[in-house]
């Protein structure tokens, strides 16, 4: 598609959104709705997710819930069936539902600690990915975001099954991008820095987690934690138009954090 700098960068095309009940897929949400797009939100969160879609409705946007819990194949499958079965076309995904770690050393991880975080955080952006491309395909092509972090670039201690599930969606972020850049996918992964969500939340009310917070702001040159659109205005270029020879990259939104 010829890019044309009047149009809304989003204009008219399907964008599915995971994790859209939670901060960033909330906020990211209204991002995309106001670039134009139709949006179909995904999450577990049912009452919040219905939420979410009918107030953007009410703004005169078009917004589908669609819900899922994305520890099922099954329910991977069905999200991206029902989205076709909607609108006929997937044009853009942001996989961006994910889970916090537990907060303990390596050898307290439990194997269920450890396989629900992989699930949930990588397994989960795997088969996104699967179902997504053939989807974007028989329109000729489209556009998935992936929420890694920056700690999928470096680790924190006590957090080992996220650190670990963060480095995998770059590298299956790169390996899809490698797999389909020739047909007109592209593949890209978000490096958000510490963002101001419920997760952060959650993470603040953990005696055992919180000193670190106040540790890692100050690595961010910023010198502040993220706001959740912040991130959803980082996918909304990576889902437009507007980066049409971007593949494959690992894009921190962190205030300059990796860069310190
Ligand atoms: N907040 C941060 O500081 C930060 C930093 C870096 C990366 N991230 C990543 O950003 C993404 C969004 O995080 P957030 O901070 O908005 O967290 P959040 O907890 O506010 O939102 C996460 C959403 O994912 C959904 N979810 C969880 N498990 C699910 C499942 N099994 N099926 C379907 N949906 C499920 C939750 O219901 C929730 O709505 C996550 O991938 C997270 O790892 C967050």
């Amino acid at each position: 598609m010829e890019f044309d700098a009047m149009r809304p960068i989003l204009d008219g095309k399907v964008v599915l959104v995971t994790g859209g009940a939670g901060g960033i897929g909330t906020a990211a949400c209204t991002v995309l709705a106001q670039a134009g797009a139709r949006l179909v939100i995904s999450d577990i969160a049912q009452e919040t997710g219905h939420n979410i879609a009918n107030a953007l409705c009410d703004q005169g946007h078009e917004a589908i819930f669609v819900p899922a819990d994305l520890s099922s194949e099954v329910a991977i499958e069905r999200l991206v069936a029902e989205t076709m079965s909607r609108f006929g076309r997937l044009d853009g995904a942001f996989n961006n539902a994910g889970m916090e770690q537990g907060n303990t050393p390596l050898d307290k991880i439990t194997l269920s600690q450890w396989d629900r975080v992989i699930q949930i955080d990588l397994t989960a952006v795997f088969l996104c990915i699967k179902y997504q491309v053939p989807a974007m395909l028989q329109n000729g092509g489209g556009s998935i975001v992936n929420t890694a972090s920056g700690l999928g670039q470096i680790a924190i201690p006590n957090a080992a099954e996220y650190v670990a599930a963060k480095h995998g969606v770059i590298g299956i972020t790169r390996a899809a991008a490698a797999d389909y850049g020739a047909m007109g996918v592209r593949v890209n992964a978000l490096l958000p820095g510490i963002v101001r969500t419920p997760m952060l939340e959650r993470l603040s009310n953990d005696a055992s987690f919180s000193p670190l917070i106040e540790k890692m702001k100050m690595r961010h040159m910023m010198q502040r934690f993220a706001e959740p659109h912040e991130i959803g205005e980082a996918a909304k270029w990576l889902l437009s138009d507007g980066a049409s020879f971007v593949n494959g990259v690992a894009l921190a939104v962190d205030g300059g954090a990796l860069a310190n």
